[in-house]
């Protein structure tokens, strides 16, 4: 069993593309009953991931977790789980060092507060903007708001419109970027608006990167299987849940279990144990 996790349901693309990649049994979690992890201190977050990893582990037994957010990724090292746990943040990067490799120089992220004030990103990529003499040019901004518009469904209109102009004006005040490495995983829900705002400019989801990463690190544990199944379980709303899942990422999630229940409480079929 392998444990997928996002703030909320950023993370079900992810989902999607993992369960094609490595058929195994999943379980995804979605944690929107808690604040946005994009603004919750590293600290707290890091306790939290321990405590709902654990809670993973003994309620489903799974042997390796996704960080399908870029939050959480970004304080994955301070994590102490007894199990393979996989980020976004190295997939993002070496997204980013690909589209340098094929000609990009100015690069803009965007991603919640946390991610952006981790500097996980450019930490990782200092080395680009030194060997590279200054000819690449990182600009990362918050933009925490977006992902609790896709979360309420919301993925387009006034509001979405205004932030995301008022997050391309505070990505171009240096000069215009070419790519922009989308470091929330909520935000390829809200693909049509940037490319309204960041005519041009290619966008970059860790995602991609994320698949072939956890190919190689979990395509072992397939066990012989050829379909994946998954149970979806939330600690916020299971209805907003599935209907935003379903207008964000087209994603049919089925059943969304409400977190912390009791088996006993809301049994689960055996065939959906794993
Ligand atoms: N999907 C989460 C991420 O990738 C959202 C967290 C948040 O916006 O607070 O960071």
């Amino acid at each position: 069993m392998i444990g997928v996790l996002d703030w909320g349901i950023g993370g079900v693309d992810a989902l999607v593309r993992l369960s094609r990649a490595v058929p195994a049994q999943y379980v995804y979690r979605s944690d929107s009953g808690f604040e946005p992890y994009g603004k919750v201190p590293p600290d707290v977050l890091a306790k939290r991931l321990d405590e709902v990893g654990r809670e993973l582990a003994g309620r489903y037994g799974i042997e390796a977790l996704v960080l399908a957010c870029n939050a959480a990724s970004a304080v994955l090292p301070r994590l102490t789980l007894p199990f393979p746990v996989l980020g976004v943040i190295a997939p993002g990067v070496a997204l980013v060092r690909r589209a340098v490799a094929d000609g990009a120089r100015n690069i803009g992220i965007i991603g919640g507060e946390g991610t952006i004030a981790s500097a996980a990103h450019r930490a990782a990529l200092a080395d680009l903007e030194v060997a590279q003499a200054a000819r690449v040019r990182i600009v990362a901004r918050p933009a925490q708001a977006l992902s609790a518009h896709v979360e309420a469904g919301r993925l387009d209109g006034p509001e979405v419109d205004a932030e995301v102009a008022r997050v391309a004006r505070a990505l171009g005040e240096d000069g215009p970027i070419d790519a922009l490495l989308l470091a929330c995983t909520h935000y390829p829900a809200l693909s049509p608006v940037f490319a309204r705002h960041f005519p041009g400019v290619r966008l970059l989801d860790p995602v991609d990167l994320l698949i072939e990463d956890a190919s190689t690190r979990l395509g072992g544990w397939a066990d012989g299987r050829t379909e994946s199944a998954w149970i979806v379980e939330t600690s916020g709303d299971p209805e907003a849940t599935q209907v935003h899942a379903w207008r964000a990422f087209g994603v049919s999630l089925g059943r969304v279990r409400k977190s912390g229940l009791d088996l006993a409480d809301d049994p689960i079929p055996a065939r959906e144990r794993g």
